[in-house]
């Protein structure tokens, strides 16, 4: 059976990282590869549900508790869908996970980045990402990119964005083995080459 591999792409609402992650999902399919494409929050079933309080509930959400929401809706999706993938061999392609949680909660809302840390290792209990892709692009072109109709998390304003960029460029500061940053405001084909060369290196 061929080693498990778990990648994760993150970066600001609008940096194109959706686009990127099916696009690499449909080169992995053409080459034979068994893949998985989820995302957080929100992949199926429990996890649906906690996603529309996190993106449309329209109360007051107090920082800490939409951090514990993130964080359950990982537990959840590390045990039942990552890890299970994983051990069977798939590549598990994730649309965000712990490191949207450090820049959107931590720098971005700035619930300390320690305690947030250990909760999170509680809610993964060992899962880590094998590389991590991080689009970086700036906050006016993303929000342009984001348009009119936003949803809670969206609309948090310009300072916040550029907390979660710089919190972003920080964690990949850190991790440089595991977090490579690419140039998202590059053309989708340019950044989808970038992607299959950054992939090398894990997939062998
Ligand atoms: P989504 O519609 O999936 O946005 P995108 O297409 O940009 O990924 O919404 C997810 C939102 O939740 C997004 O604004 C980032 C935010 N988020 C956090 O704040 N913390 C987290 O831990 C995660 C996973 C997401």
């Amino acid at each position: 059976m061929p080693k498990g591999l778990f990648i994760t792409f993150e970066g600001a609402d609008g940096c194109g990282k959706t686009t990127q992650i099916k696009l690499l999902d449909e080169y992995l399919r053409s080459k034979g590869y068994k893949t998985l494409l989820t995302r957080e929050p929100g992949a199926k079933g429990l996890g649906e549900r906690v996603r529309e309080i996190l993106l449309n509930y329209d109360g007051e959400v107090s920082p800490r508790c939409e951090s514990f929401l993130f964080l359950a809706d990982r537990a959840q999706h590390a045990d039942c869908i990552i890890k299970p993938a994983v051990k069977n061999g798939m590549i598990v392609l994730c649309d965000r996970h712990t490191d949207s949680t450090i820049a959107y909660q931590g720098y971005g809302r700035g619930v300390n980045i320690a305690e947030l840390k250990a909760l999170n290792e509680m809610a993964v209990n060992g899962l880590k990402p094998d590389l991590t892709l991080v689009f970086d692009i700036d906050v006016e072109t993303s929000m342009e990119r984001v348009g009119t109709e936003k949803d809670r998390m969206e609309s948090s304003g310009i300072e916040f964005f550029e907390r979660v960029r710089l919190g972003y460029l920080e964690i990949a500061k850190q991790e440089p083995e595991r977090v490579k940053v690419i140039d998202a405001t590059r053309s989708v084909e340019e950044i989808h080459n970038k992607v299959l060369e950054l992939l090398k290196n894990v997939i062998g």
